[in-house]
């Protein structure tokens, strides 16, 4: 047992209930929605910015993405899509450390998001005094973080991964016979150490979205759906990656939907990507993963309380007065940069739509 805290179990006061925040927003009705969007894309243009929003956010916030130009992708994609687009403002939805990434690799642009509430149960999990500890005590670990972080947390490390790339990093960092210490979250850790083999130290932390889905119910679901294709995101449990068909980033689950030539899947993430899906295989059919069954809370009920907080009038607002400007310290910018430009040089030699991995 590690004589340091690596695990940081979050209050139940800290997390807000999805259900709520999501009810406070649907309460617009579609006239005053479709004017608040037509305002939005006018201020877009008027600020030169550009929207980036994961696919766990809000329908409307992703058709808006798209329809002015802006992007909707995963945390690798977010992050390469901001750097690499010319607007002078990015505006993020989606969580803190995304806003914050999008920062370090653009400390010139000016970064906005809807709200700076929207947290992430991995960041939180993880602060960068007891993380430091950690990592001075195995000065000869290769130290792999995860994006779901704060900056000061990367500036801490040697590299920076999301869950589109980590499995391809550290088979990279084991086949150069690099030890490594990983954080926060242990089930995608787990994940990587078991498809790799690589020696990883795990830090204990999880995401709570993730965590609710549970192994028993999806084997049962399993059973009375024969035919579905089951995609599940790495952040989940063992026993739900090990029933999964394909594991994989958001975007690959979402490429997986399309290509496959099954008609039914059953799907392991955050309901936000329901869209996408829908959108990019419009004729399949497309089940939420069960949170439900024994010692279920389903707090979140399949849905990031902190990604559901990304509004229409929360992007209204911040576009009108320029407010929820993320800063990140200069210096620790500027160190976090390094292992997230390794990340991103490291993606350029990769081809980035065979990660996925599974047990079909
Ligand atoms: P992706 O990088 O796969 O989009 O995951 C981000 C995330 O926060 C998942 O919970
Ligand atoms: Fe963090 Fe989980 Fe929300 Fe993703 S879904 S942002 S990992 S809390």
């Amino acid at each position: 047992m590690s004589k340091f805290r690596t695990h940081f179990s979050l209050p139940a006061s800290a997390v807000p209930a999805t259900r709520s925040i999501r009810d406070s927003q649907d309460a617009l009705t579609p006239i005053a929605r479709a004017r608040l969007i037509k305002h939005i894309k006018a201020l877009l243009v008027k600020e030169h910015a550009v929207l980036v929003a994961h696919y766990y956010t809000d329908r409307d916030l992703q058709v808006l993405a798209e329809e002015t130009g802006g992007y909707v992708s995963d945390s690798l994609d977010m992050a390469r899509f901001g750097h690499e687009h010319p607007a002078t403002t990015l505006v993020v939805a989606g969580v803190r450390f995304m806003g914050e990434t999008a920062k370090i690799l653009n400390p010139e642009k000016r970064v906005l998001m809807p709200t700076l509430e929207a947290d992430c149960s991995l960041d939180m999990g993880c602060p960068v005094d007891a993380f430091s500890q950690f990592c001075d005590a195995h000065p000869d670990r290769t130290v792999v973080v995860y994006a779901n972080t704060s900056a000061a947390v990367k500036a801490r490390s040697d590299w920076v991964v999301t869950s589109g790339i980590a499995q391809r990093v550290v088979q990279y960092l084991h086949d150069h016979g690099q030890k490594i210490l990983w954080a926060p979250d242990q089930y995608l850790g787990g994940y990587v150490q078991q498809q790799t083999g690589a020696d990883m130290l795990l830090w204990q932390g999880s995401c709570i979205v993730h965590e609710e889905f549970k192994g028993r119910e999806l084997a049962l679901m399993k059973a009375r759906h024969p035919d579905a294709l089951v995609l599940v995101h790495p952040e989940s449990p063992a026993a739900v990656i090990g029933l999964a068909d394909i594991v994989g980033s958001t975007t690959h689950l979402i490429n997986a939907a399309r290509q496959s030539d099954r008609t039914e899947f059953i799907v392991a993430t955050d309901n936000g990507i329901m869209h996408k899906m829908r959108q990019v295989a419009p004729d399949k059919i497309f089940l939420e993963a069960p949170t439900g069954g024994a010692g279920a809370t389903c707090h979140s009920c399949a849905h990031c309380p902190w990604m559901a907080m990304n509004s229409l009038q929360l992007l209204a607002q911040v576009l009108e007065q320029g407010s929820n400007e993320i800063v990140v310290d200069p210096a620790i910018g500027k160190q976090a940069l390094i292992p997230l430009h390794r990340m991103l040089e490291f993606s350029k030699t990769q081809d980035i739509n065979s990660f996925a991995t599974g047990n079909a």
